[in-house]
């Protein structure tokens, strides 16, 4: 009996843990947040050998009553894998690992406009609106709490469309190094390329320039791409405009983390449309997609978990969803297309190439 109250308290307590850690994840997203609006990546790379704290503290732009405090904001971050502490008997002294070096400011990919986009109040207010979405006949929680659709939104709010397209940027900036490294064979031959949804243009920039010959496109809402100039050097040329209404003719299209914001009948019509740009041209041409394949049996617990928060991202914001395999070959049947090839080398995303 003793034996038994025993396990019963360890499971009520390991169940309370269990709920506090969840009730408080945020706390990581804040800290990570309050580090990176401090520069700590930044002062600690700049002092180029492990920065003992009371450096660290002096380089801060912080209240002198707030020195006491940066230890214990460090601690945390120590424990999320953002810096190691390198022990001394007298002080802590802290170096960069791989996750912090990748949020310096002047890292050609870093991820920190992609964190200041991602935890602005204006994309975090709907997760306290979810519970009142699933009640109403909202399209999104971020309906619910702006009264508009994301695009839209963004279309009436310069600091939303900044914030958006810069973090857009940074992951275009990543993701084009590694598909130019890894995948330089999907674009062999093409003469000319429609980047659909394609922000302000990063990633058709770099692939210009792996390729100069040829043509790109980049194709955004009028908001996106309004004062932004091609240029002849890299053959880019800008388009404002909407791609359920036309996408110009091209020899592929591509769709980077365009298919993940709509839901299947929305993404049906613009694959069909996009159909249309790569045939238009006597030629059958194809469809670059790169987006995640939900793969959780192949993945390790932390992959699982980001990419369950992507499609509850997806849910939260916009109408769409992360796919897995099955859901990606329903999709591209139904929009008519006879053929795919899923190329499983960009971490958790893919690029999916598909044909007519
Ligand atoms: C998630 S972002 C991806 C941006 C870029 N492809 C990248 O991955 O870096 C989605 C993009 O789709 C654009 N978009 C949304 N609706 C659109 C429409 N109807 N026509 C063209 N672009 C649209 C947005 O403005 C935004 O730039």
């Amino acid at each position: 009996m003793e034996f038994h109250d025993e396990d019963h308290a360890a499971k009520l307590l390991r169940a309370q843990t269990h709920i506090w850690n969840h009730i408080f994840s945020f706390i990581n997203s804040m800290s990570l947040k309050c580090v990176i609006e401090l520069g700590i990546p930044d002062i600690i790379h700049n002092y180029g050998q492990p920065m003992p704290l009371s450096n660290l503290i002096a380089s801060l732009p912080i209240h002198p009553s707030k020195t006491h405090f940066i230890h214990r904001l460090m601690r945390i971050m120590i424990h999320s894998g953002f810096f190691s502490n390198t022990e001394s008997e007298l002080e802590p002294k802290y170096t960069l690992t791989d996750a912090s070096l990748l949020l310096l400011n002047n890292h050609p990919m870093s991820v920190t406009p992609f964190m200041h986009a991602m935890l602005d109040p204006i994309l975090t207010n709907p997760w306290h609106q979810f519970s009142n979405w699933f009640k109403n006949g909202d399209l999104t929680p971020f309906e619910t709490a702006h009264g508009l659709l994301l695009w839209d939104y963004a279309g009436t709010d310069p600091k939303l469309n900044n914030l958006f397209n810069d973090a857009m940027a940074s992951d275009a900036q990543l993701v084009s190094s590694l598909v130019i490294e890894k995948c330089k064979g999907v674009f062999m031959g093409l003469e000319s390329l429609v980047d659909v949804g394609g922000g302000t243009g990063t990633m058709a920039k770099a692939i210009a320039k792996s390729f100069p010959k040829l043509e790109c496109i980049v194709l955004d809402l009028p908001h996106v791409v309004s004062g932004l100039h091609g240029s002849h050097e890299n053959l880019i040329k800008y388009v404002g405009g909407d791609m359920f209404e036309a996408i110009p003719p091209a020899d592929a299209v591509l769709l980077k983390w365009i298919l993940h914001d709509w839901n299947d009948a929305e993404c049906v019509k613009i694959l069909k449309k996009c159909k249309e740009a790569i045939t238009r041209k006597g030629k059958e041409g194809k469809v670059i997609i790169i987006d995640m394949v939900v793969e959780n049996e192949k993945r390790d617990n932390e992959s699982v978990e980001t990419q369950l928060f992507f499609d509850m991202l997806m849910m939260a914001l916009v109408t769409g969803k992360e796919r897995s395999k099955k859901e990606w070959v329903k999709l591209i049947s139904s929009a008519g297309y006879n053929n795919y090839k899923i190329t499983p080398v960009l971490g958790l995303r893919s690029l999916i190439e598909i044909y007519p």
